[in-house]
């Protein structure tokens, strides 16, 4: 899939800009960085032939075709890119180290020259919206940039002055819940998206992802399900109070250290009241509540014998299945199948039994964006749980037996053909990067 060597070159593109910001061409770390920016290059641009990465409209493209997974990954690249300017990057083979080099110190502001007859070009092709692919999901991934924007901006105005503006995030929350109507497949397996950088603006959109769908499923009305989703966006807002030396503590917490974690709920829910909105208090409960088990321990513990509310409990589910499915710096990411063991050993105890039966039945036992193998050695993804009980699962062929990836197209799974489930990044598939690969009739649910 040429969206992954896509996202592997932007990868070492955003190190190398990094490392010469920091260092001086010729330091260890900067080689280094060059040297796998080399290598994804070399994978990246075919031999005596060239590609062209575009940067427009929120998305990334190459060549012509869009890269929904990795416009979303690196979408404040996009942004980084629009600030200087730079519409598109053309790289004919065969790119010179000197070029990637320059090209990253332009980028880092470094240097402000760049040669315009080398190996790596810009802005020397300009493409218009109508040159591009049609992307059926722009609105979606819109809605889900705008999410991650909101919350970016809330983190940052949290840190500088302690309080936050509300209405981008209801605005954000109101566009994912649009899509969750129209698109329900689609955004269900858009929540698969992960980022290691920024891990916690994408999981709390997921999470929001998942509480809309889950709150839809068992009818809980628009007016206070849009709460509920920002309640999901912000429900780690008030991290922000907690020292980084804290959050980032790579032990086991002291009883101190501990403490200090334990007030993110009810920091988060205080300036959450202070920023006010539309049911703000509904918001404000998910946030204070997100750490409350069902049973009514968990932090803060004025719960005992008393339940959190239902608002707090579908996140609680959603924020589980999402950060289970995520890799962090100290564990793997796990599968769907086993996060949705994890929800069921923990139903009636950590998690509302009722909710968690609901997200089963919503997701199937194979949730969207579960890759596995299928008899013979083939590779399917799955979009969308089967209509029918017991019937074949929406999903998407993506390997063929060889282990060739093919185009991907769509495929009816019986789930007796499964011969086993695999993880994300040992096979190297982001299953959102199918997004528009989805048929229409697949996508409205
Ligand atoms: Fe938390």
């Amino acid at each position: 899939m040429t969206e992954r060597q896509t996202g592997a070159w932007l990868k070492g593109l955003r190190r190398l800009v990094r490392q010469i910001g920091l260092y001086p061409t010729g330091h260890p770390l900067t080689m280094e960085a060059l040297m796998s920016l080399r290598g994804a290059t070399d994978d990246l641009v075919p031999e005596g032939g060239q590609v062209v990465i575009s940067a427009m409209e929120n998305a990334f493209y190459l060549n012509r075709t869009i890269l929904p997974h990795v416009s979303l990954e690196y979408h404040s690249f996009i942004r980084e890119l629009d600030e200087r300017g730079i519409e598109s990057i053309t790289a004919l083979h065969p790119v010179t180290d000197q070029d990637l080099l320059d090209l990253s110190a332009l980028l880092a502001n470094v240097s402000a020259d760049f040669p315009a007859d080398g190996s790596v070009l810009l802005n020397e092709r300009y493409l218009t919206p109508e040159d591009l692919e049609a992307a059926p999901t722009s609105e979606l991934r819109r809605s889900y940039v705008s999410s991650l924007d909101a919350l970016r901006g809330v983190t940052g105005a949290m840190r500088t002055d302690g309080r936050f503006e509300m209405a981008p995030v209801v605005t954000a929350v109101e566009g994912l819940f649009e899509q969750s109507v129209s698109q329900s497949s689609a955004s269900l397996l858009l929540s698969t998206v992960k980022s290691h950088d920024e891990y916690t603006f994408y999981h709390s959109v997921n999470a929001c992802i998942l509480a809309l769908a889950i709150g839809r499923m068992i009818g809980i009305d628009r007016h206070y399900l849009i709460p509920i989703g920002v309640g999901a966006v912000l429900h780690d807002i008030g991290k922000t109070a907690v020292s980084t030396s804290v959050l980032n503590y790579p032990g086991r917490l002291d009883k101190e250290q501990w403490k200090e974690i334990t007030i993110h709920p009810q920091e988060g829910a205080l300036a959450i009241l202070a920023a006010g909105g539309p049911g703000h208090e509904i918001s404000a409960t998910v946030a204070f509540e997100h750490h409350a088990r069902f049973d009514g321990s968990g932090y803060p513990s004025i719960h005992r014998e008393k339940r959190p509310h239902v608002y707090s409990r579908v996140v609680s589910v959603a924020d589980t299945y999402d950060a289970i499915t995520t890799r962090r710096a100290y564990r793997r990411a796990e599968t769907p199948n086993h996060a949705l063991d994890a929800l069921l050993s923990g139903a009636g105890a950590s998690y509302d039994p009722d909710l968690v039966r609901t997200f089963i039945d919503m997701m199937g036992i194979y949730p969207p964006g579960s890759i596995l193998e299928i008899q013979g050695g083939a590779l399917a993804v799955v979009v969308s749980k089967s209509s029918e009980p017991g019937g074949p699962l929406d999903a998407l062929l993506v390997r063929d037996p060889t282990g060739r990836d093919i185009d991907p197209e769509p495929y009816a799974l019986h789930p007796r053909d499964v011969s086993r489930q695999l993880l994300a990044q040992h096979v190297g598939i982001d299953p959102a990067a199918l997004l528009e690969n989805l048929e229409p009739s697949v996508q409205v649910g």
